[in-house]
């Protein structure tokens, strides 16, 4: 991903449940690439992670106010002085992203209170924060930085649709990214890539380390533990030392917010639902402190002991019937066998998939388990990953899982191409709009009639490598209507192993459109339209034969 130009390379892991950043410059990576990265903290760091809550306040005008911690505390004040109702709360809002289907530039976020916001505004100030003050901080070191001469990366969950991601690159350049200097990054890719060179960097000290994860040939699995998703990826090293991948991507919303959100609901249903929503609706302030609690609470959770969590005064010593739980005083205290069914539940659906993923062809040679993200630090999502996956080499590569997503995008940012191919996660195909025809292309026996025929018309079959850089398809058609300006083709998507044959079929999915303006073809034209892939978008070109014009087009995945 190397760009010509940057002298920077800053990283922006804008994370479900927490975000950092990180830069380091091209001259310092090139003698030491992971002890030269500069990490920057945003709105004020807990002592224990070096990254921030993904939290922003905005003032009654919706102007930014604070991120992170400082919001936190901002708006603890607020509620405490009850003028938090005016304001903009959103807190682990990045997940409504993933579970938001015909994502589009007007999607709205619902803060704290319900109060509602532009979803774009939201991201685009947050990354604009970030942005400037890792911009700043990295002007003090570097005399007449220019703002071109930055290459940003931007962290993405790899199981992110196509339009979550143009999202993302629509906040970044609204935050004054240009999306030219702008690179998405794949989270676990990132972390992947961060571990071989610690690897690496291991072997040369001649310090202990596992290095034969990272030898030609070798395959493992790298299960990124978010707050929001976890994701997983299964990769083979190249003779040329880059990473292949060999199965596609995959995951889901299993990560360890299930764990504060299950919790949640418990003592919700021990004290009662009417009593505690009626008690959370009131005070903001106690919404908060409870939330908190939860989540410090659950850090310090092990395997077959008592779970203690502080409540607000209205429920102390409240008298209540639930089997494996009692409060004393203020304190809310569950039994190990209770508490331990909210963890089983979550970390279940991470050892489920896992399952299916090592039970696959593809995946037969791999050997090793590496845990990355902050959830990875959970004492009994270990021990169970541990016990369950006992026939593989589980690795927690660093002491500090939660940045080294952070730290492997700052690394690609000055890599040429650490990642040679990754695998389509769905069939896709093109849906042909009438008044084209296609031109059959000699070896194929593919219908050429679409103004009757809806054909799912194939880009990439899933499972398959997209080469970045390259050509995926190529199409030529002939336009059948007598004037034509406007195109759009479908882009379409499906999960089934088999490709479907129409785009009637219920498993296809809408995710995009290639829009195409062109001046006003003429009955007969013929025109081609080759799609290649870059990192993490296609790309299209149309040339109308005739005239030898080339259009560059858009995909567009904001329905
Ligand atoms: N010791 C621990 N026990 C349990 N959970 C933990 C522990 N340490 C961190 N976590 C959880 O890890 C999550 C944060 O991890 P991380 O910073 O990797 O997520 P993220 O990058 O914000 O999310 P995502 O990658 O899904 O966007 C939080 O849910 C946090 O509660
Ligand atoms: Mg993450």
């Amino acid at each position: 991903m190397l760009l010509f130009c940057s002298v920077l390379v800053a990283a922006i892991d804008f994370g479900s449940s927490d975000s950092g950043c990180a830069f380091s410059l091209r001259s310092d990576y090139e003698s030491d690439p992971i002890n030269t990265i500069h990490t920057e903290s945003l709105g004020g760091n807990s002592s224990k992670t070096q990254k921030s809550p993904t939290v922003v306040l905005m003032n009654p005008d919706g102007e930014f106010a604070a991120f992170g911690k400082k919001a936190e505390q901002q708006y603890e004040e607020l509620a405490l002085d009850d003028e938090d109702k005016k304001w903009f709360y959103f807190t682990r809002f990045k997940m409504q992203l993933f579970t938001k289907k015909g994502l589009n530039k007007d999607m709205m976020l619902e803060d704290i209170n319900g109060r509602k916001m532009k979803a774009l505004d939201v991201f685009a100030c947050c990354i604009e924060y970030i942005k400037n003050k890792v911009f700043k901080r990295a002007e003090e070191g570097v005399s007449n930085l220019q703002e071109d001469e930055v290459h940003w990366m931007i962290t993405v969950p790899a199981i992110w649709n196509e339009s979550a991601r143009q999202f993302i690159i629509a906040a970044a350049t609204k935050a004054g990214i240009n999306p030219v200097l702008l690179s998405l990054v794949l989270e676990p890719e990132a972390a992947a890539v961060f571990c071989k060179y610690v690897a690496i960097r291991s072997s040369k000290d001649g310090k202990e380390a596992k290095l034969e994860v990272f030898e030609s040939g070798s395959q493992f699995v790298i299960v990124d533990l978010g707050g929001g998703t976890v994701d997983i990826t299964c990769n083979e090293v190249t003779e040329t030392g880059q990473l292949q991948e060999i199965y596609h991507a995959s995951g889901g919303p299993w990560g360890g917010n299930m764990i504060n959100l299950r919790i949640w609901k418990l003592i919700r249903s021990v004290i009662g639902n009417a009593t505690f929503d009626a008690c959370m609706e009131e005070s903001t302030y106690l919404k908060l402190c409870m939330l908190k609690e939860i989540e410090e609470g659950k850090m310090k959770m092990k395997s077959n002991e008592k779970a203690t969590f502080k409540l607000p005064f209205e429920f102390s010593n409240k008298k209540i019937e639930y089997k494996g739980a009692e409060i004393i005083k203020d304190k809310i205290h569950i039994d190990p066998d209770v508490i331990s069914k909210v963890f089983e539940y979550a970390i279940e659906q991470v050892c489920s998939h896992l399952s299916k993923v090592l039970a696959r062809d593809e995946t037969r040679n791999v050997k090793y388990l590496l845990l990355v993200g902050g959830y990875a630090s959970c004492e009994i999502l270990k021990e169970t990953i541990k016990k369950k996956f006992n026939t593989y080499d589980i690795i927690h590569p660093c002491n500090n899982p939660e940045m080294i997503v952070l730290n492997g995008a700052v690394i690609m940012g000055h890599e040429s191409r650490p990642i040679i191919g990754r695998l389509a996660r769905y069939h896709y195909g093109l849906a042909v709009p009438s008044g084209l025809r296609i031109i059959p292309k000699k070896e194929t026996t593919m219908h050429t009639e679409f103004d009757h025929e809806p054909t799912f018309l194939p880009l990439i079959c899933k499972g398959t490598p997209i080469r970045i850089g390259k050509k995926v398809a190529q199409y030529s058609f002939i336009v059948t209507s007598e004037e034509l300006t406007d195109i759009e083709i479908g882009i379409l998507t499906c999960e089934d192993d088999k490709a479907p044959s129409s785009i009637a079929e219920n498993s296809c999915n809408k995710i995009g459109q290639i829009v195409a303006k062109f001046p006003a073809l003429i009955k007969n034209s013929k025109m081609t339209i080759i799609i290649s892939c870059d990192e993490t978008e296609f790309k299209v070109t149309a040339v109308i034969d005739e005239l030898g014009h080339s259009f560059s087009a858009r995909c567009s995945f904001l329905l």
